[in-house]
């Protein structure tokens, strides 16, 4: 069994008080019990619908090594046998062990933050790095007040690259994330209206995004989309932070990690881009001309951090996008194969308008149909009926052949589209996955697209049920 902490280590780190005989070391960190993994130590965070500590029995179950819990709580819990932590505050205690973890690595650390593309920009880092060393990133997106902590406190002490998300709802959120992490580079990858319900504007939002400078390491680097209408407020911000390092990466002709050439192609790009003063052409796996800037942070970040530029340029040649966040599947029909493109995770008006034209640019089969089925985008407050009709206008300029929508906020776009394009609204995913189903045919390409809550993974299943997939072009593919 690897050892993550050491007790002692830990008692230090969170001022804790040991109670019990506690075990040399521990191999990893749990805050759910359902995952957790024999030997690790289990935190009782209290989060919004439940409280960690009324899951101590079930952790020790599991075969927690030992918990770390609130001292108010402790009467309730004095009968379990297994030993224990005990602090104040069991967050304030993760951000502890966080900062201790941080305090004794020697790896090279990115954060990156952004209105879209943090996990898919995490995850090809993840990929990019592996060849230069051991990275060491969250499996999911772990961007919160609890997910960036506990992500940094699990870091092994000889982890090489350490590659962190951190994102926001509102201002004054990545401030003490990001002042946890101490990153080497820090990555925004754009900004756009998500979660714009806490924000009166666009360039509010950049500034709250900006936030991330404020924890970059002296001499650190800021590398910033130079494509975004929001750069030189994120500029300024930087250099308001004092970072003395500060780049671009796109296709404006100044940008330090410079797109020189991209071919978009319905499964794959290829670019030609300008790193550190070399040229570097590069196959990116997963489609889409959001991957590319995806892709040109990446590579920059990898140069920034010393790592190897050339091998990180041929990994991206096998990155996939992710399930739900425009994973492909080719699915089996008698009259010809259907592309399924899965964005069901999430959807602001950036990777809405991302995805339409992602979707306007794969192949269909012949007599196929382009057909996105698109759900709510939710957390826009006031903005929401404008922002969702709004979307008429990417679609149309892609010239997609069919509309399904679904959700209350789609109304808005449906009146939008009505003269225009054929669409079929209904109130619910419910609703509409009996009609989807029934009218999708061989050739088609369908994305589907929706806030999560809306349910549109239930569609993906469905039609993957329904239509076996003969080839998954997912990340796992490549282990
Ligand atoms: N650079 C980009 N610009 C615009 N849209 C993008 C970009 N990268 C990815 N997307 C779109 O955003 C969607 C979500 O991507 P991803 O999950 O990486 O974002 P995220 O920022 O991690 O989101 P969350 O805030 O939910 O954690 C993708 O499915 C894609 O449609
Ligand atoms: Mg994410």
């Amino acid at each position: 069994m690897s050892e993550l902490w050491t007790a002692e280590a830990m008692v230090a780190a969170m001022e804790g008080r040991p109670f019990g005989q506690l075990p040399k070391t521990v191999s990893g960190i749990s805050i759910d019990t359902r995952t957790l993994n024999r030997g690790e130590a289990f935190f009782a965070i209290k989060g919004e619908s439940f409280d960690g500590h009324d899951f101590a029995t079930a952790a020790v179950a599991a075969g927690a090594a030992l918990l770390v819990v609130a001292e108010g709580r402790l009467p309730g819990l004095g009968r379990l046998t297994c030993p224990m932590i005990v602090v104040k505050d069991v967050l304030v205690a993760l951000e502890r062990l966080a900062e201790a973890s941080r305090r004794r690595s020697k790896a090279k650390i990115i954060a990156v933050t952004g209105s879209a593309g943090k996990t898919t920009t995490k995850e090809a880092l993840r990929h990019a790095l592996s060849g230069s060393g051991t990275v060491h990133a969250a499996e999911r997106s772990f961007n919160n007040h609890w997910g960036v902590p506990l992500t940094l406190a699990r870091m092994p002490e000889d982890t090489d690259f350490g590659v962190f998300e951190i994102g926001m709802n509102h201002a004054g959120e990545i401030r003490p994330l990001v002042k946890l992490v101490r990153p080497h580079v820090a990555i925004v990858t754009i900004v756009a209206a998500a979660h714009l319900g806490h924000f009166h504007s666009l360039d509010d939002i950049a500034r709250a995004k900006a936030e991330i400078f404020e924890g970059l390491e002296p001499d650190g680097h800021a590398l910033i989309n130079r494509d975004d209408a929001r750069w030189r407020i994120l500029r300024k911000a930087a250099k308001d932070a004092g970072v003395k390092h500060i780049h671009g990466f796109g296709e404006h002709a100044r940008a330090t990690y410079r797109l020189v050439q991209a071919v978009l192609k319905p499964d794959h790009s290829s670019i030609t881009a300008r790193i550190g003063g070399t040229e570097i052409v590069a196959r990116i796996g997963a489609p889409g001309r959001h991957m590319v800037q995806n892709a040109l942070a990446v590579l920059g970040a990898v140069h920034l951090v010393g790592a190897d530029v050339a091998k990180a340029a041929t990994a991206l040649g096998a990155f996939r996008a992710e399930k739900g966040r425009g994973a492909r599947h080719v699915l089996a029909h008698p009259d010809g194969a259907i592309t399924l493109i899965d964005e069901s995770y999430n959807a602001n008006p950036a990777s809405m308008k991302t995805a339409i034209a992602l979707l306007a640019g794969t192949q269909t089969g012949q007599d196929g149909r382009r057909i996105a089925v698109l759900g709510d985008m939710l957390e826009l407050g006031v903005h929401s009926a404008k922002l969702h009709a709004g979307l008429a206008e990417p679609i149309l300029e892609a010239g997609l052949d069919r509309v399904y929508l679904a959700g209350e906020a789609m109304a808005a776009l449906r009146d939008a589209l009505a003269q225009h394009v054929a669409v079929d609204y209904r109130p619910t995913r419910e609703a509409l996955q009996p009609v989807l189903l029934a009218e999708i045919g061989g050739g088609d390409a369908v994305m589907v697209k929706s806030s999560l809550r809306l349910g549109f993974a239930g569609l993906i299943d469905a039609l993957l049920e329904k239509y076996p997939p003969q080839q998954a072009s997912t990340a796992a593919d490549e282990g």
